[in-house]
């Protein structure tokens, strides 16, 4: 059986995918900007450099498929999608899955003006491709939390919602697509929740056992109001199971 790379496959996201790709008896190969971890391994290895593109066509050499998890967090995600989209038309492989998020069609925080950019390269890629958008991670919401909860006052945006989703669930439902048929862009991937921020914060203070008193305040600017317009929800697309309180129930 071909194997199929994950990209990022070392991160929040990647892992599970590669775990759940493995537990389908697929084989796997993981791209990474770092050297091979020493010992046997359940996957390939793949050391790429995704901007001068060097091992990129090695590691997509007869795959039958990428998920492209890999991300370029400050800028360049459409590049970096480019890179990527172009070495596996040029190594002949059918199916490209990119991970996109909830609502980049709509909110303008730059990183989701890049998502919906990289989104296009994916389209018009000439590779046959599958695109699917999720609403923010646990993990995500969980470390912002946790880095507002430093000070003795934990300040948070005022008005914000959040349905934040299990990654380990995303995971699963790519690791469903990629050892699937090219499908466009499928139905959104929401956790099974819209929660007002506040209320996460205090969930995660309960779990964490700090004592900090919450203090929400409005914010400017155009992103501010998106997030405080639901821009980034997909209410309609609760497929996510696993609540933020068991999220937390499971890292303790
Ligand atoms: N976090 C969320 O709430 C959320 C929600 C919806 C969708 N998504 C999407 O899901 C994908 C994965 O997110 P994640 O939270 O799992 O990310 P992550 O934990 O940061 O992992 C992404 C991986 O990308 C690689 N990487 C980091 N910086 C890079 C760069 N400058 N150029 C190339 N590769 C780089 C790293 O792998 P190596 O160091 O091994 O190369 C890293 O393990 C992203 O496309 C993100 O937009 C995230």
């Amino acid at each position: 059986m071909s194997p199929i790379l994950v990209t990022g496959g070392t991160g929040t996201l990647g892992r599970h995918v590669v775990r759940y790709l493995l537990d389908r008896g697929q084989p796997v190969r993981v791209a990474s900007r770092r050297r091979a971890p020493a010992g046997p391994q359940p996957h390939e290895w793949a050391t790429v450099d995704y901007r001068g593109g060097t091992g990129l066509a090695a590691a997509v050499e007869g795959t039958s498929a990428v998920v492209h998890c890999a991300t370029n967090a400050v800028r360049g995600e459409a590049e970096l999608a480019r890179t990527v989209l172009a070495a596996a038309k040029d190594a002949g492989c059918p199916h490209v899955v990119y991970i996109s998020i909830a609502g980049v069609d709509r909110h303008p925080l730059p990183y989701y003006r890049g998502k919906l950019a990289a989104e296009r390269v994916v389209a018009d890629s000439g590779v046959g491709w599958t695109v699917l958008r999720a609403t923010q991670f646990h993990d995500l919401v969980y470390r912002i939390l946790s880095a507002l909860a430093r000070p003795p006052v934990l300040v948070l945006p005022q008005g914000v919602r959040v349905q934040p989703v299990d990654s380990g669930e995303v995971g699963a439902r790519l690791a469903e697509l990629a050892t699937g048929a090219p499908s466009g862009r499928v139905p959104d991937f929401g956790g099974p929740e819209v929660r007002e921020l506040s209320d996460l914060a205090r969930a995660y203070l309960d779990t964490a056992g700090r004592a900090r008193k919450i203090v929400s305040v409005p914010l400017a600017g155009r992103s501010y109001r998106a997030y405080r317009d639901g821009l980034h929800l997909a209410p309609g697309h609760a497929e996510g199971r696993v609540t933020f309180e068991e999220f937390l129930a499971q890292r303790r």
